[in-house]
């Protein structure tokens, strides 16, 4: 009887310290981000975005403590799959992040169905990407979502005959897809759609025939990071002195290499979700804290969307008293969550798990020495558009 009570008293010590034990385990964010090859800048500023909000608003949350891991994919789809699949069941992490384009999104998406994992995608942009998974929260941005905004745009401002040039794979397909249906509803004319492969491209036989065509304006969709390419070939033929007109998504105009790009930039007109230079106080205040912590850096919309997917995460966390209930709790309370970004207002759609956000019309000019998209029109609480059901 004595043992038997003792061997009561033992497990249940064993018991309460494996909880104690528990109670202090670190709570981990893996983020699988492309730190090297063709998307490697926005591994950077999202690892510098998501640092930045650690360093402000602590590692502690509802007292339990947070533990950031951060993976290099490459960029590729198999790579953050089987990354993703280790620190799910190795590192035990409570939530994925990251995803800086939209087949490393697609390919990890099935494991955080199994694992019952949320999975905060920070970056890639293409509509279907949160019907992959019903665990997948969105902090970016849809393609969708800005070109319709362009479509509208365009043709009240003299633009009426245009070629489109997108990357060839989902956010480009939707780019194109969705600024075409808005423009041709608005009698615009779109006199060709050209595709341009995402590794490695070279523009420089596509513009060649665009110039050929002689549009009112070129639409253009690439990926953050090709931009300056793009905007050096259409700058060397001429375009802009051919009268062409250069329009797109913001992804063209990104602030992370705009200054590069030089003053041929001015004057092209973008729509996009964020600016280094949208005047909020909240957003003045993330710029320079951005900046004074990565000496070099300007923050872009990729930073802002690992900096949105953080505080995302860590009110959810809150609202679990540190993850309690588990994958599916913190799923929860990732839905519906509204707040000031530095991008303005923001919410997440409950039904859709994607972000609900202004649009904003923008001209880049330059500013205290600096090359900027300066927001001259919004259209507030854009949906995606894209959403399938
Ligand atoms: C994507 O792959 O979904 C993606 C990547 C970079 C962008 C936009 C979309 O700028």
């Amino acid at each position: 009887m004595k043992t038997l009570l003792n061997l009561r008293a033992l497990v249940l010590a064993l018991g309460m310290a494996a909880v104690s034990v528990h109670a202090q385990d670190a709570f981990k964010i893996g983020l699988i981000l492309p730190m090297t090859g063709q998307q490697a800048t926005t591994g950077k500023q999202i690892e510098a975005a998501a640092r930045l909000f650690m360093a402000q608003n602590g590692d502690k949350v509802a007292g339990r403590k947070v533990e950031l891991i951060i993976k290099d994919d490459g960029g590729i789809p198999d790579a953050a799959k089987r990354i993703a699949q280790e620190l799910v069941v190795n590192d035990k992490v409570g939530v994925l992040g990251g995803f800086g384009l939209t087949p490393l999104a697609l390919a990890t998406a099935p494991i955080a169905t199994q694992s019952k994992t949320p999975m905060v995608v920070m970056a890639a942009a293409t509509s279907i990407i949160t019907e992959a998974s019903p665990y997948i929260v969105r902090t970016s941005f849809t393609l969708a979502q800005c070109s319709v905004a362009m479509g509208d745009w365009a043709p009240k401002n003299g633009i009426k005959r245009v070629v489109t040039l997108v990357s060839d794979y989902g956010p480009g397909i939707d780019a194109e897809r969705f600024f075409k249906e808005r423009f041709l509803l608005n009698s615009g004319q779109v006199i060709e759609s050209l595709r341009v492969p995402l590794r490695n491209p070279d523009f420089a036989p596509f513009l060649q025939k665009v110039r050929d065509l002689k549009p009112d304006a070129l639409f253009v969709f690439v990926p953050s990071g090709a931009g300056a390419a793009v905007m050096k070939q259409f700058l060397e033929r001429g375009m802009d002195k051919a009268g062409i007109k250069l329009i797109g998504t913001g992804d063209l105009t990104d602030d992370d290499q705009l200054n590069d790009m030089g003053e041929g930039t001015l004057g092209v007109v973008t729509s996009h979700h964020y600016s280094a230079m949208h005047p909020s106080v909240v957003n003045k205040k993330f710029v320079e804290a951005f900046k004074k912590a990565n000496k070099g850096m300007r923050p872009n919309f990729m930073a802002v969307g690992g900096y949105d997917g953080m505080r995302v995460i860590y009110e959810a966390l809150k609202n679990t008293k540190g993850g309690q209930g588990g994958g599916d709790a913190l799923l929860a309370a990732m839905k519906g969550q509204i707040f000031e970004s530095p991008r303005g207002q923001i919410f997440i759609d409950a039904q859709t798990r994607d972000i609900v956000q202004n649009i904003y019309l923008r001209r880049v000019e330059k500013k205290d020495g600096e090359l900027y998209n300066v927001e001259f029109d919004v259209i507030k609480e854009v949906k995606d558009p894209g959403k399938t059901k």
